[in-house]
């Protein structure tokens, strides 16, 4: 993203506030332009804001930098737009800003006590409702605004029905203005995006705009394409059926890498393991097509299936027993790159560390976000499952979002039998930037 292009369309309506509206946001479908809009509007503020300290948000320090901090630089110059993530402070035409990873622990402390004359939020909905609200209590400085981005979620989810919800003025999807005059409506303009509204991808890229459409399906393709804010209902992996997912252990084909296992760690239920492998799609010439992914084996203790409870160095010896057997039907040298554990096992990591196994690594435990990934797979056929993955077979059709906590605006699966499905959801959400590059880009 090297030069900036004048804004238009939605995001031009989106930069035309109204003086009297002191909280800024843009929700909607991802890649919208609901940023580029926010960070102009932005840049605008650091400028003729009133006098006061200043805070950049988002869910953490890293993904400000990608999403906000360097796309200013590189339209603005670093001189002009300066950052010290040791600081955790960024300077924008010499205005100071406090940079803020909200789903830090800390975060609320940081913003506790504070004075601010304005603050810029990105992703907004997946930080704790707290530390929003104490945000906005700490804009205390006469004609201090805040600016927010966010993409859509449950239709019960606090952000919109407190804040979005409560706008006094709203421009939808269509462009259609919506006026509210309700007493207990808020100083909020809210403009919500589609894809199409931005007309940067629309003329510069529409090719992307086509792939970024195969990556999502079901509930994610209704909230971060068509910009709804929808539940999470029923089944989690409604497109499951066996016959389409399931191959013959025996005729898994060459695998050119195994990625990853992901553990789930259990006590009183099952402990697992999911074997993630890559496999070269070859035409009949032997050139490379595409790319996609086999769960090729499945560990699994289960204490409740009539076996004892056992202690976590006798786990690690089965585990690394079950490690060091077959995992392909034909000889390989092929090894697991990386073994990924349900970050609360700290216990059983400390042992599978203590008998000398290496590349260890946290899976990556957004639950939604780890379901959205296996979900998309699926939906593409681009996830298959050998006939050895008994436990994940079993749980795949019984898994359900929990309605009551959807009631509450929250996406959250049913605790149900989820032990061989936990551990996928690590392999595949941890290994992502390995994978996903080779599979949309063949
Ligand atoms: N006016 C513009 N000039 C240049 N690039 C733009 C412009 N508007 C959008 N883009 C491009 O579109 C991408 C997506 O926009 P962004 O605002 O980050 O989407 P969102 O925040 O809705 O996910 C940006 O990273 C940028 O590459
Ligand atoms: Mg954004």
């Amino acid at each position: 993203m090297a030069t900036l292009e004048p804004l238009t369309g939605k995001a031009a309506k989106a930069v035309d506030i109204p003086s009297w509206a002191k909280i800024i946001a843009c929700d909607g479908a991802v890649r919208s332009g609901k940023t580029v809009s926010e960070l102009l509007l932005w840049v605008k503020y650091c400028l003729h804001s009133p006098a006061g300290l200043l805070l950049i948000g988002g869910r953490t320090e890293r993904t400000i930098a990608n999403n906000l901090i360097y796309p200013l630089q590189s339209w603005f110059g670093a001189e002009n737009v300066q950052y010290r993530s040791s600081t955790g402070m960024c300077w924008i035409f010499g205005r100071e800003c406090l940079v803020v990873g909200f789903n830090d622990a800390q975060a609320q402390t940081k913003i506790q006590g504070l004075t601010l004359a304005g603050a810029l939020l990105d992703e907004a909905a997946v930080v704790p409702e707290a530390a929003f609200t104490m945000l906005v209590s700490r804009l205390s400085i006469p004609g201090a605004r805040l600016f927010f981005t966010c993409n859509p979620e449950a239709p019960e989810h606090w952000l919109k029905k407190k804040w979005l919800d409560r706008a006094r003025l709203w421009i939808d999807k269509d462009g259609k203005a919506h006026e509210n005059p309700a007493d207990d409506s808020l100083k909020l303009f809210r403009v919500t995006f589609v894809l199409e509204d931005n007309t940067w991808l629309v003329h510069n890229n529409p090719d992307y705009i086509a792939e970024l459409k195969l990556q999502y399906t079901g509930l994610w393709y209704r909230r971060m394409i068509e910009s709804e804010w929808v539940a999470a209902e029923g089944a989690i992996y409604p497109m499951w059926e066996p016959q389409r997912y399931v191959v013959p252990w025996e005729k898994l084909p060459k695998m050119s890498q195994i990625l990853a296992v992901g553990c789930d760690y259990g006590t009183t239920n099952a402990s697992t393991g999911l074997m993630l492998a890559l496999h070269d799609i070859v035409d009949d010439t032997g050139r490379i097509t595409g790319h996609d992914l086999y769960v090729i084996d499945e560990f699994r203790y289960d204490s409740r299936a009539g076996n004892p409870r056992i202690t976590d160095a006798d786990l690690s010896e089965r585990f690394r027993r079950w490690l060091h057997t077959e995992h392909l039907p034909y000889e390989t040298a092929l090894e697991p790159d990386y073994v990924f554990v349900d970050p609360a096992a700290a216990s059983f990591k400390v042992q599978l560390i203590e008998d000398g196994i290496e590349n260890l690594g946290d899976g990556e435990n957004n639950v939604t976000y780890g379901i959205s990934r296996v979900a998309s797979l699926l939906d593409t056929d681009k996830l298959h499952i050998s006939s050895r993955c008994k436990g994940l077979i079993e749980e795949f059709p019984g898994y359900c979002w929990d309605p009551k906590a959807s009631d509450q605006g929250i996406d959250k699966p049913i605790k149900v039998a989820d032990h061989s499905l936990d551990g996928l959801r690590y392999a595949i959400a941890s290994t992502e930037s390995v994978w996903q590059p080779l599979i949309t880009n063949t």
